[in-house]
């Protein structure tokens, strides 16, 4: 898998007490690598970097990446072989509380890290997350490609869009020097499912605290349609991508897009779609629809991905009904089964994606 690239190598998460970090390491793990987390807190209760004890499995510091210092300390420290940088935040409801601090976070953050990398100069190959909401979301049918302009109207998506400016300018301005030995790429993916999410405001991470309580949800926009893909699609990306700018210099400084190819659905299908693993028991109204949120949320948001197959060869691997399955059975796990060792069943989710991306010829896996 991966070309074995990541075999004994260092590799630092930033964000890896988070959703999308903890399955990371979890795989990274599987792979062999010796990980390094950064982030400044767990974000929530309960967090699957704690039901996985990854604390245990990695060397975690706990920093804010609003620190230049203490960012440039640990990686000059550690000089890892790879860098993920995932830490941000994410939820576009608390960009409009907290405008200031979403922005320093996801574009000072991101230049933080580059930064960093700049200074230490070892060799380093660096794949930095951004988001689809990235680009300048004029609402129309077609999805959007990596030449399309970067922009947004919500504080959140600006500070994407911001990521992106910041990562461009450090691949033209030190990283695409002959003397730089930090290679760069960044990655922007749309909505992901998945077992262990329980941040605020996600529709997914809402309906089963809900169900798992025995509670109705309330949902507030049932028609908005979202190119909903597990996380382990997009994480696929990323290692991918990861292995192959390491042994492919022309790779550098690309963005590169990772999404579905399916139609979107609506979060009214989703979740018609998840209710079919879920044994709701006494539970007589699992759904109710609600008032729709005060503030302006993007519609119609969809990834381009051929550049990633043309370059990468990448495509997904799950169908919606598969990413449904496997997203409602690990909360069925955790809340119904009662399953202590969540670490085994997720490294078992993972064999069963690899495994169907070997059974499809996915590039990665095979
Ligand atoms: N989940 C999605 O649907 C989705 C979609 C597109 C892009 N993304 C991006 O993927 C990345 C990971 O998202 P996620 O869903 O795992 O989010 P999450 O909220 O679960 O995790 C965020 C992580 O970042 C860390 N973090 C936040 N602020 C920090 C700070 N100031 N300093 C250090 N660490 C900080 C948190 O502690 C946590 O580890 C983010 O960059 C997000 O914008 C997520």
């Amino acid at each position: 898998m991966f070309n074995d690239v990541y075999q004994g190598k260092k590799v630092l998460v930033t964000g890896n007490t988070g959703f999308k970090g903890s399955w990371l390491t979890v795989w990274l793990l599987q792979l062999g690598a010796e990980v390094y987390g950064i982030s400044n807190e767990v974000p929530t209760t309960p967090a699957m970097f704690d039901l996985c004890g990854l604390r245990e499995r990695i060397t975690y510091f706990e920093h804010d990446v609003n620190d230049l210092a203490s960012i440039e300390r640990r990686i000059a420290e550690v000089r890892p072989d790879f860098v993920f940088h995932l830490a941000a935040q994410p939820i576009v409801s608390i960009s409009y509380d907290d405008p200031v601090s979403t922005l320093a976070t996801n574009i000072m953050g991101t230049a933080h890290v580059l930064e960093a990398l700049r200074r230490s100069n070892h060799e380093c190959t660096a794949i930095m997350i951004t988001s689809d909401k990235c680009y300048d979301n004029v609402e129309w049918v077609w999805g959007y490609r990596e030449t399309d302009p970067v922009g947004g109207r919500d504080p959140y998506s600006a500070s994407k869009g911001g990521a992106e400016l910041i990562i461009k300018t450090y691949y033209h301005s030190f990283f695409k020097r002959p003397e730089s030995n930090v290679r760069v790429a960044s990655t922007r993916a749309g909505n992901v499912i998945g077992g262990g999410d329980w941040a605020a405001n996600r529709i997914v991470p809402d309906a089963f605290r809900a169900w798992g309580t025995d509670q109705t949800l309330e949902i507030r926009a049932p028609r908005a349609t979202r190119p909903w893909q597990h996380v382990l699609e997009p994480l696929s990306g990323y290692l991918h991508l990861g292995a192959q700018l390491y042994q492919r210099k022309e790779l550098n400084g690309e963005p590169y897009n990772f999404g579905p190819v399916e139609r979107s659905y609506s979060v009214r299908d989703l979740l018609a779609k998840l209710t079919q693993h879920w044994e709701f028991g006494a539970l007589e109204q699992p759904i109710r629809e609600v008032e729709p949120p005060g503030f302006h949320e993007a519609g119609l948001l969809k990834l381009n991905c051929d550049k990633a197959l043309h370059d990468l060869g990448w495509l997904p691997t799950m169908n919606i009904d598969e990413v449904a399955r496997l997203t409602a059975k690990w909360y069925a796990a955790h809340y119904r089964e009662g399953v202590q060792d969540m670490l085994s069943y997720t490294q078992a989710q993972l064999d069963e994606y690899a495994s169907i991306a070997r059974s499809r010829n996915i590039v990665w896996a095979t």
